[in-house]
């Protein structure tokens, strides 16, 4: 058993595509294990996103993570990593596998709809950013 932290982004909520993308992790085997909608600042996703503050996307990447609400969940189970990472397909949606979250609904490399932890640290970094452990059942 594994677990993973999942955001659905800005441009996924604003266009009604949580319940899609929900269902999308429940039909592969995930449980969602804690869920909120929430309206990041630009504190919380500048700290989010710290390990690439002095990459040269850094600041419209946290200007469109504030641009409306996102929904943070934890997915658990069996290869919770891999598998949420296959479902999203590639950063960049050009190079998304077909039927995958990023190609059928990212419009770009920052509006790719959905983030997933890359690894069992930074999952476990990412879970601990959103949720206390009690939120986590
Ligand atoms: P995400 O998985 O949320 O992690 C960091 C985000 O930065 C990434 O998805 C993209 O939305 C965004 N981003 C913008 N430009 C780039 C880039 N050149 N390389 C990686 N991520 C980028």
């Amino acid at each position: 058993m594994e677990r993973t932290l999942s955001i659905i982004k800005p441009d996924g909520v604003s266009r009604n595509l949580i319940g899609d993308i929900v269902s999308r992790f429940e039909k592969a085997g995930l449980r969602v294990a804690a869920m909120k909608k929430i309206q990041l600042t630009e504190k919380t996703a500048g700290d989010f996103y710290g390990v690439h503050r002095e990459r040269p996307f850094f600041k419209d990447l946290v200007s469109f993570m504030i641009s409306g609400p996102v929904v943070v969940m934890a997915l658990e189970g069996d290869n919770a990593i891999a598998k949420n990472r296959e479902l999203m397909g590639a950063t960049n949606p050009k190079e998304a596998a077909p039927g995958s979250i990023r190609a059928d609904f990212a419009e770009s490399i920052d509006a790719n709809t959905v983030h997933g932890s890359d690894g069992p640290d930074t999952a476990a970094e990412e879970i601990a950013f959103f949720f206390r452990p009690d939120e986590i059942l």
